[in-house]
């Protein structure tokens, strides 16, 4: 019998032009080149324009995902979009891309899981198209962290960039043992207060800015990771000798490298791009996707392992046979 599996028929990426190096931001706070790159392996990340916000951004990642696919809006029932940082308190940030796409059926909508988001979009998405609802969804990660830096708090504003990603999901009968395999999500509301926004709707009736303790934050990073990647390989059979490609969540380049060694995973299977991009939370897997899916790496077939761990805490692993 076969069963339906959402199959990815296309991804793509948009990062706003402005850059902000490390340099710039010795300029701006008591940080070094040196500090940055060796404690997080962040080279330069870019900022949103002024004039743009978090679904400009989609959009544009949107975009590039349906032309990578060979579709059109109109063959989009469904839009799942994760981001921590909405246009606005309401509407969802999702009907607007869905507007800007000029799609009028369907349901778009907002997901909020941090620097998880868009593992818990993917699951969402998966969920729906397997179910049979929809046929075909843009599932997004879209950030402009820019705004909710303190930009005089050196501990935070040197890790964040702005940026989206976005992959179009297809439910297919037969797939061929292609799409998404497996799915794990977890959280533990317990952390709330590690990593946060001191504002909110109705709390402070303003926005606030990101506060972190990073050290308590990469303390249980990854041994969460391993947990939840241990999950997904537990589910399907696969292992770190199977995978063809780890594309984990880009916060820093030493836990991407901690949990690479602790599960036994070849550095060569590591797609890195959190120097170029910093910490894009929800983005910045998409992002790194669209990156590797671009320059040849992740081709049709190909094995490839997500893991996201962020605010809530929130983590959660993906399996997905391209
Ligand atoms: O995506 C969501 C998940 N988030 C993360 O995964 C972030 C997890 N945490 C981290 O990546 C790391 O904890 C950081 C990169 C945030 C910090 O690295 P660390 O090795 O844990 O440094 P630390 O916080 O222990 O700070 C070490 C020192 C401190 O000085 P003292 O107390 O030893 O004198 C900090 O004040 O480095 C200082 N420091 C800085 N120095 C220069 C903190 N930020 C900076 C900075 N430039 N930007």
């Amino acid at each position: 019998m076969n069963a339906i599996r959402s199959v990815v028929r296309g991804v793509g990426a948009y990062l706003p032009a402005r850059m902000l190096t490390n340099a710039d931001l010795a300029l701006m706070v008591d940080t070094s080149d040196e500090w940055i790159v060796q404690r997080t392996g962040i080279r330069t990340r870019h900022i949103a324009a002024d004039n743009e916000v978090t679904s400009d951004l989609a959009l544009a990642a949107a975009r590039a995902a349906l032309a990578d696919a060979g579709l059109g809006p109109g063959d989009i029932d469904l839009i799942v979009l994760a981001t921590s940082t909405p246009d606005n308190t309401f509407p969802a940030t999702a009907v607007s891309v869905q507007a800007g796409l000029g799609i009028t059926h369907g349901a778009a909508f907002d997901l909020q899981a941090v620097c998880s988001g868009f593992v818990y979009a993917l699951a969402t998405a998966d969920n729906f198209l397997k179910s049979g609802a929809y046929k075909r969804c843009l599932v997004i990660g879209a950030e402009t962290f820019s705004r909710i830096l303190d930009w005089s708090d050196r501990t935070t504003c040197v890790l964040f960039g702005d940026g989206a990603g976005a992959m179009v999901l297809e439910a297919m009968d037969g797939a061929d043992g292609r799409g998404v395999l497996t799915t794990h999500l977890r959280s533990d509301g317990r952390h709330k207060n590690k990593l946060y926004v001191d504002g909110g709707v109705s709390s402070t009736r303003s926005v606030g800015f990101l506060r972190m303790e990073g050290r308590e934050v990469f303390r249980h990073a990854v041994g969460m990771i391993a947990d939840v990647i241990t999950d997904a390989f537990d589910a399907t059979g696969e292992s770190a000798q199977t995978i063809d490609w780890f594309v984990p969540h880009q916060a820093n380049r030493r836990i991407i490298d901690a949990s690479a060694v602790k599960l036994g995973i070849a550095p060569e299977k590591v797609v890195i791009t959190v120097d170029q991009h910093g910490n894009t939370s929800a983005a910045s897997i998409p992002l790194a996707l669209a990156a590797a899916h671009a320059d040849g790496r992740i081709k049709k077939g190909d094995l490839v392992l997500l893991e996201a761990m962020g605010g809530g805490f929130t983590w959660g692993s993906a399996l997905i046979r391209w």
